[in-house]
């Protein structure tokens, strides 16, 4: 990225191979859109009916109306590739739930998930001061699940047989990390954090 473009650019949360920052309508609906409609990215998360681009316009405002916070994934050079997000937060039980989608296939698999979701989770217990956040994962996920349980996240729970993807039923794996089993992780990882 160009000295003049890096100047410009919005930052909210910085990590190690990512930054997080607010989702743009404008720029990142059409890459939205595109992964939310890919069979192989969706096979994973909730939608699996064609989304058009006005539904998923609508679905960036309700989010943020919902006070939802759902920000985009950029790699260090610029490249938008997903989003993640803190979803139901509840402020007297100080709980939440996490979703994330790296829709570019190409950069699954390379530590840009685990980066995204270590600083969102720093936001999520050190700004917000919530103290547990929750997430289910299918269980053919091996991916997604791995992740979780990098970032401290400890298996709850299992909904046998809960959700069908490609013609058979597979359980639900329900997923939580409290801040305290997540601080010592933490600790370590910031050391390497610009
Ligand atoms: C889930 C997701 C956010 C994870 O992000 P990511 O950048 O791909 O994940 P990371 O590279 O940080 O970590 C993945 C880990 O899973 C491991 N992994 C990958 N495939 C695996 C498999 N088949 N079995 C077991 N572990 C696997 C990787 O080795 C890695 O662990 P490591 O760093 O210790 O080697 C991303 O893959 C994604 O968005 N996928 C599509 C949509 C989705 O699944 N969303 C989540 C719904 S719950």
């Amino acid at each position: 990225m160009e000295k003049n473009e890096e100047n410009k650019r919005v930052i909210f949360l910085s990590g190690k191979k990512v930054v997080l920052r607010p989702v743009c309508k404008e720029t990142d609906l059409d890459s939205i859109y595109r992964w939310i409609n890919d069979p192989e990215v969706n096979r994973y998360v909730e939608g699996y009916l064609p989304m058009t681009k006005e539904a998923e316009a609508e679905w960036i405002d309700r989010v943020s109306k919902n006070k939802d916070i759902v920000l985009a994934i950029e790699t260090l050079e610029g490249r938008h590739i997903g989003s993640m997000g803190l979803h139901k937060i509840k402020w007297k039980d100080r709980t939440a739930t996490t979703g994330a989608m790296i829709g570019e296939k190409d950069h699954w698999g390379k530590g840009y998930g685990t980066d995204a979701k270590m600083i969102l989770l720093n936001y999520a217990f050190n700004t917000l001061n919530l103290r547990k956040i929750s997430s289910s994962v299918f269980s053919f996920n091996k991916r997604s699940l791995a992740y979780s349980l990098k970032c401290g996240y400890k298996v709850e729970g299992v909904l046998n047989r809960q959700r069908f993807v490609n013609g058979r039923y597979y359980d639900e794996v329900l997923l939580g990390v409290f801040k305290k089993d997540w601080q010592p992780l933490w600790r370590e990882y910031k050391k390497g954090l610009r």
